[in-house]
């Protein structure tokens, strides 16, 4: 969507994947869906470097709102659980310099069972989510048919955008028509929304993300060309620092994810987080490849019989990013190959280990190198050509 917002893949944090649908404030009020957890989250987002890094969102799920509209027919808030409503929540993430998205469901019903937005409500919900002075919806598909998300998607996309309040547009419609052509029509949706799931939602395990990224690497055809500037593909909250992944694991969730132009949103609880888990998603070059300017999502290039897949991303300035992935569950894969078997054109480049946040030499696309892959993890590489890294070092531009 050409609204000048989201050129390159949002950041931030989202509340559903860790914090559900838990609205037991009475037993429960540090980890409940209130007004509370979101200041909190904001908080963290400013006082642990966050939001230096580009995660600026902190993003209400599902589960926020009263069991009943207003007397105005108006969404609102749960009384006990955001007593200070949503604008001055709002208010409170604009003052620490962040954003604040908020969750609707274009049905019936919310998927937790709240009020949803039914195509007579569209117009009352965009105009009551710009007076808040929220930022982004995301607009869920439970309760409703594919008619409904056919008129309802492209209608609130108009509606947001008619509240002359610039409003990042999440919709979950291809997740609930398969995410395949020809009941998903990606070219449409990349002029009405920002940012869309595409498929089944993450759960705290590392099988949900192997589901999630052979989905999309199966699909990489009509998925990836989908991608760009503004519209991006959604494949789900990193789950980094929960309870599913290992460290290599994680690795792996945060490279394959900066690999496919994915949306960073983060869930899980940022005031316990690990220092580990928190070096992972705060690696800045791991971040800068992700949001490279040139908003190419990366594919799949082989998946050997070994267990090794290998991902790759054009990046602006003749860079470019690798990543090889290890589906192995023995040990270390020590992988032969070199540049030129991975399609890179004849030349000499500079690759840069992410993880390790080690410069490697300089590499001829003819010589073959070795890259060893811990089991379920990978190695990621930034991949400028020489001359580039040159140029950019001088320029003092280079992260490294
Ligand atoms: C389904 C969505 O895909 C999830 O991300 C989450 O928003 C839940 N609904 C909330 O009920």
């Amino acid at each position: 969507l050409d609204n000048g917002l989201m050129r390159t893949p949002p950041m931030g944090w989202l509340a559903w994947e860790r914090f559900r649908c838990n609205i037991d404030c009475d037993n429960d009020p540090k980890n409940c869906i209130s007004q509370d957890l979101f200041r909190d989250m904001a908080d963290r987002l400013v006082e642990d470097g966050w939001r230096e890094l580009g995660y600026v969102y902190v993003n209400i799920d599902d589960c926020w709102s009263s069991m009943q509209r207003d007397a105005q027919g108006r969404l609102q808030p749960d009384p006990k659980r955001f007593p200070g409503g949503i604008a001055k929540l709002a208010q409170y993430v604009h003052d620490r310099g962040l954003k604040l998205g908020i969750y609707g469901d274009l049905g019936t019903h919310t998927c937790g069972g709240y009020p949803g937005t039914t195509l007579d409500k569209i117009e009352t919900d965009a105009r009551t989510f710009a007076e808040w002075g929220v930022d982004m919806l995301k607009l869920d598909g439970c309760y409703s048919n594919a008619t409904t998300q056919e008129l309802g998607y492209p209608l609130m996309s108009k509606a947001l955008n008619a509240t002359g309040r610039m409003i990042g547009y999440s919709c979950s419609w291809p997740a609930y028509q398969g995410g395949l052509p020809p009941t998903v029509n990606y070219s449409q949706l990349g002029e009405i929304c920002n940012l869309w799931r595409n498929y089944g939602d993450i759960q705290d395990s590392w099988t949900s993300v192997l589901r999630i990224v052979d989905w999309f690497s199966d699909n990489q055809d009509i998925l990836q060309p989908a991608a760009g500037p503004g519209r991006w593909n959604d494949p789900d909250m990193l789950i980094i620092g929960d309870y599913g992944l290992s460290m290599d694991q994680s690795q792996s969730q945060m490279a394959l994810w900066a690999i496919m132009a994915a949306p960073l949103f983060m869930s899980n609880d940022l005031r316990t987080l690990s220092s580990s888990a928190r070096f992972i998603l705060q690696n800045k070059v791991a971040i800068a490849i992700n949001q490279d300017p040139l908003g190419v999502q990366g594919r799949r290039l082989l998946k050997e019989k070994s267990g090794v897949e290998v991902f790759w991303r054009p990046l602006s300035e003749g860079a470019s990013a690798l990543v090889f992935f290890s589906r192995r569950t023995d040990m270390p894969f020590r992988y032969q190959t070199s540049l030129r078997k991975l399609n890179y054109t004849a030349g000499t480049y500079k690759p840069y280990d992410v993880f390790m946040e080690k410069p490697l030499g300089l590499l001829k696309d003819s010589t073959d190198f070795v890259v060893s892959i811990n089991p379920s993890g990978v190695v990621m590489w930034f991949v400028p050509p020489a001359a580039q890294w040159q140029k950019q070092a001088e320029r003092g531009r280079m992260f490294y």
